[in-house]
C-alpha cells in the first residue's frame, strides 16, 4: 500500500533559466493507494502530476510530508537502501522512443534489468532468457520478432507496450503511466489502456495512471478512484463512478464539461472547456479558494478563505469547495 501523507513540492528556480522564483507545484496532496487498486489523476497541463508521479516513484524529492509504503515511511530507509526499496514502483513515461536507447536492440534492453534482477532471486541466464519472452508475450508482443529489433524498428504502440515490459523486468507493484497514451495514434491508445488494466488484474499492480484526458482516467480507473487535481492541490476525490456521474466541485465540473460523448452530447459546443491558463499569470493572493478567478459559483468567502478538503456527506468522497453541489456539466465562463 502506499500512502502519500501531505506532500509539498517547492521547485526553486522555477519560471526559466534565470528566475529565482519558487513555484509550489504541489500543497499538501494526501492520497492512499491499496494494492490492486487503480487511480487516474487528472487536471490540466502544470497542475503537479507529474511531479507526484515522479515523487512516488523516487524520481524526484519533496519539500514536506511524507512518503509510505507498506507502513515505512521514506524517511527511515536508508539513502543506501532506497534505490532497491523504489524498485516497487516503475514509472512508464509519455514518450517511449525517448527512454529507449536507440543503438541497442530490444533484446538487450530487456535482459540487462533482467540479469540483475536474476542475480537478485538466484536465478540463471535461462531463467532470464524465458523471462524476457514471458513479458514480452505478457504485453502484447511477439518475442521472437522484437528481440533482434531496434527501437525504430517498432511502431509507437509497440514501443509503449515495450517499454512497460521493461518496467515489469523488476517485478513491481505499482506502475505509474504519465500521460503514456498521449503520443501514441488515437487508433492504438485503446490496446495500451487496456494492456493497463489487464496487468493490474492479471498481476495485482495497481496502476497509477496520470493523464488531463478525462475519458483515458475513467476508463484505466473504472473500478477504482479519480482524483482531480488543481494547481498542486487535490480539489476532488472519490469512486469513479460517482465522481463521473456526479463531480460537485467547478473544477471537476468543468474538465468533465469537456467530454462530450460521455455527457451524451453530439460535438463539443463552443466555450465547452476552459481555456488553459498561464499560471505565471495568476495572482499571487491565495488566501482563497485557487480556482475562484475561474469559479461562476465564487462568492466573498472565496477569496477570503482557502477551502480544505473535506468528506462529502460524511463519506469516502472527498471535495475542496464551500458550495459542493452536483450540478448540470456547464462551461466555466473565463473573463
Ligand atoms: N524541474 C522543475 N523546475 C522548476 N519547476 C518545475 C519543474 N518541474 C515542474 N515544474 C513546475 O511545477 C508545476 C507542476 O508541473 P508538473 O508536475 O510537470 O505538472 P503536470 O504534469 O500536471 O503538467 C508547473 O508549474 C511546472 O512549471
Ligand atoms: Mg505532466
Amino acid at each position: 500500500m502506499i500512502e502519500v501523507r501531505a506532500i509539498e513540492k517547492v521547485y526553486r528556480g522555477g519560471g526559466g533559466l534565470l528566475s529565482q522564483r519558487a513555484v509550489k507545484a504541489l500543497r499538501g496532496v494526501s492520497l492512499t493507494l491499496k494494492d490492486g487498486e487503480a487511480i487516474s489523476l487528472i487536471g490540466e497541463s502544470g497542475c503537479g502530476k507529474t511531479t507526484l508521479g515522479r515523487i512516488i516513484a523516487g524520481l524526484e524529492t519533496y519539500s514536506q510530508g511524507e512518503l509510505v509504503f507498506d507502513g515505512t515511511p521514506l524517511s527511515q530507509v536508508p539513502p543506501g537502501d532506497r534505490p532497491q526499496w523504489f524498485h516497487r514502483v516503475q514509472l512508464v513515461q509519455q514518450d517511449p522512443y525517448g527512454a529507449l536507447n536507440p543503438a541497442r536492440t530490444l533484446g538487450n534492453a530487456l535482459v540487462d534489468p533482467l540479469k540483475l534482477q536474476a542475480k537478485h532471486l538466484g536465478k540463471d541466464a535461462t531463467w532470464t532468457r524465458e523471462r524476457a519472452r514471458e513479458l514480452l508475450n505478457l504485453v502484447g508482443l511477439d518475442p521472437e520478432a522484437t528481440l533482434y529489433k531496434y527501437p525504430h524498428n517498432l511502431s509507437g504502440g509497440q514501443r509503449q507496450r515495450f517499454v512497460v515490459a521493461r518496467a515489469l523486468t523488476v517485478d513491481p507493484k505499482v506502475l505509474v503511466a504519465d500521460e503514456a497514451v498521449s503520443m501514441i495514434d488515437v487508433s492504438l491508445r485503446l490496446g495500451i489502456l487496456s494492456l493497463l488494466s489487464d496487468l493490474r488484474v492479471r498481476l495485482g499492480i495497481s496502476v497509477i495512471f496520470i493523464t488531463h484526458d478525462v475519458a483515458a482516467a475513467r476508463y484505466v480507473a473504472r473500478d477504482g478512484v479519480i482524483c482531480v487535481i488543481y494547481r498542486g492541490e487535490i480539489v476532488e476525490y472519490g469512486r469513479t463512478d460517482d465522481i463521473i456521474r456526479s463531480p460537485v466541485h467547478p473544477y471537476t465540473q468543468a474538465l468533465l464539461s469537456a467530454m462530450p460523448v460521455l455527457r451524451g452530447l453530439e460535438k463539443p459546443g463552443p466555450d465547452r472547456f476552459i481555456p488553459s491558463q498561464d499560471l505565471d499569470t495568476q495572482a499571487q493572493d491565495e488566501a482563497g479558494c485557487l480556482f475562484r478567478s475561474r469559479c461562476r459559483f465564487a462568492t466573498e468567502r472565496c477569496g477570503r478563505e482557502h477551502p480544505n478538503l473535506v468528506a462529502l456527506d460524511g463519506g469516502e468522497r472527498l471535495h475542496a469547495c464551500f458550495y459542493p453541489q452536483a450540478r448540470d456539466v456547464v462551461p466555466v465562463p473565463v473573463g
